[in-house]
């Protein structure tokens, strides 16, 4: 689920980031903002994190980005179980007994701050838990989408409803998702006022069907 890159920050930049963390008021927090296309085009450093700590360690993996965060993870807390269409590279900051949890294979894999940045297939069901004394705090970077072309697809539009529609979101459609974007079979993602749209290649439609719960309000628009 995670393997290391060939990309590592120093160790003075991650005592740094250690003192500067605890400014952020959110457990969330973009370092970064969108030159065009949410999850297809490379996002830049915001002005403020100009010229800090978290613009070098972002300058320690270089590759292009999309959205870069600092999050926290509180000591005692854990993520529901969830995953992603976009895969993900992370960098431990501060950690002591937190562990991502691949719930698909049921394997564990300590976030130790070993100044790796590593890259991690969101495809499988995960979490993240904090069983230890301090925060869990990581920057995590979204991977670009690529666009693909596909000859014969179809525009789907899928609006989560239902009871818990973000929770069935993201354990039934989502690891599905993330499989068709690396087939190639997916182009054109997005997702804005609670509506996903995407163009999805004729031949796994079927497929769609299947696993789609029926509280979805699911639409394929032919072209
Ligand atoms: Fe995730």
């Amino acid at each position: 689920m995670i393997v290391k890159t060939k990309f590592n920050a120093s160790r003075k930049l991650l005592d740094r980031a250690v003192k500067e963390y605890s400014k952020f008021d959110n457990l969330k927090t973009s370092l970064n903002k969108p030159t065009g296309d949410f999850f297809y085009d490379p996002w830049v450093i915001k002005d403020e994190f100009q010229n800090t700590v978290w613009s070098s360690i972002l300058k320690s993996l270089p590759v292009e980005q999309g959205e870069a965060r600092v999050i926290i993870l509180k000591n005692g807390t854990n993520y529901q179980s969830h995953a992603d269409i976009d895969d993900r590279y992370h960098l431990n900051i501060q950690a002591t007994q937190s562990y991502l949890i691949d719930l698909d294979r049921e394997e564990m894999f300590k976030t130790v701050p070993d100044l790796i940045w590593y890259e991690m297939d969101t495809s499988s069901i995960h979490t993240a838990a904090n069983f230890g004394e301090i925060d869990r705090v990581q920057i995590v970077v979204r991977k670009l989408l690529k666009r693909h072309y596909i000859k014969n697809f179809v525009s789907i539009s899928i609006i989560p409803e239902g009871v818990l529609p973000r929770y069935h979101f993201d354990n039934i459609i989502s690891p599905f998702l993330n499989k068709l974007v690396k087939s190639k079979s997916l182009t054109n993602f997005r997702y804005a006022n609670n509506k996903v749209t995407f163009d999805l290649d004729n031949s796994r439609v079927s497929e769609f069907k299947n696993i789609i719960p029926k509280e979805f309000i699911f639409t394929v628009n032919s072209i």
